[in-house]
């Protein structure tokens, strides 16, 4: 059968090095870019944990883009206090990556120049402020014509949000309210959400983390290292096992048939308000009478997403 082309556009912090790593050890899949955008960290940090990320997953072969270091229009916060100050919990980092790596073609014009080279073919999978996608929508307004479908994380159903300076948004959306509204609005391709509730409530359980981190594989022990900090955080937070959201959201990308509840509606991004600037609307009660424009993924299987989670660690 042939491989799924992917391409991964992410502010690589530590729950989106979790999803990379779960899509580029997986055999159906073919991660052909991944496109960085300013995010958790500033994007040359993005970069650089992108390349770390690669490099212990021995797969340099896939091309890494910069892209957007700003949001379109505002940029207040970004998630260190999460991700650590690096992005990737602030712990020795004995990679030594080479950062000519990076490809210098810019990140958006790689997004329109690779949907046309596989035209229909390529699921996007954003794990991170929409700005990459936004902008690529202006510059090239049919580029979303040329996906097979784009696979969300972000957004939130029930206004309670994860920034620090908002009570109502979700991070990846309150980043950028105005390229969220555009990606929703303009999109011409089938759009899969996976909103912060369900990544809430679909974690990793502590013992099958723990048992997993101690496999005392490369692969294990990197991620060991950079969840330390998060797992802490969790823990004291009396969390039910861990959460990553990214990794969620990639679950359903690599496998749709774990989706076990969702609702096609239509859903748009307040922009203008006080305390809900970048809250994810949907229109539960059809006032708007407008057709759906996403789907918005509200169970998945607990048991088909830990083995995705699993592959990880291999
Ligand atoms: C999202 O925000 C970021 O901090 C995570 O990487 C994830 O993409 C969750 O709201
Ligand atoms: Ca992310």
């Amino acid at each position: 059968m042939a491989k799924q082309k992917m391409i991964i556009d992410c502010d690589t912090g530590v729950d989106d090095a979790q999803a990379i790593m779960m899509a580029v050890s997986r055999p159906e899949i073919d991660v052909i870019a991944i496109t960085c955008v300013n995010g958790n960290v500033d994007i040359d940090n993005v970069c650089k944990n992108t390349l770390r990320v690669l490099k212990i997953c021995d797969s340099l072969h896939i091309p890494i883009f910069k892209g957007s270091a700003r949001s379109i229009v505002h940029y207040d916060e970004d998630a260190s206090h999460v991700h650590g100050k690096d992005g990737l919990g602030d712990v020795p980092d004995a990679l030594d990556v080479n950062l000519n790596c990076i490809q210098e073609e810019h990140a958006v014009n790689a997004l329109t120049r690779l949907s046309k080279m596989h035209e229909g073919e390529v699921k996007l999978v954003a794990l991170a402020p929409l700005t990459n996608l936004g902008l690529a929508l202006r510059m090239d307004p049919d580029f979303s014509r040329r996906l097979k479908g784009l696979v969300i994380m972000g957004g939130n159903m029930q206004g309670k949000g994860n920034r620090s300076t908002s009570i109502a948004s979700e991070f990846n959306f309150g980043s950028d309210p105005e390229a969220a509204y555009i990606v929703l609005h303009e999109m011409k391709c089938p759009i899969t959400i996976v909103p912060l509730e369900l990544c809430l409530s679909q974690v990793f359980p502590w013992e099958k983390m723990v048992e997993c981190l101690d496999l005392n594989t490369r692969k294990s022990t990197f991620l060991q290292d950079i969840t330390k900090a998060s797992v802490k955080r969790q823990k004291a937070d009396r969390e039910p096992g861990f959460c990553s959201c990214d990794a969620q959201a990639m679950a359903v990308a690599i496998d749709s048939s774990i989706v076990l509840k969702s609702v096609d509606i239509f859903a748009t991004v307040e922009l203008n308000g006080n305390l809900t600037r970048g809250m994810l609307v949907a229109d539960w009660r059809d006032k708007l009478k407008k057709s759906p424009n996403v789907t918005i993924v509200e169970k998945t299987d607990p048991n088909k997403s830990l083995s995705i989670w699993k592959s990880m660690f291999y």
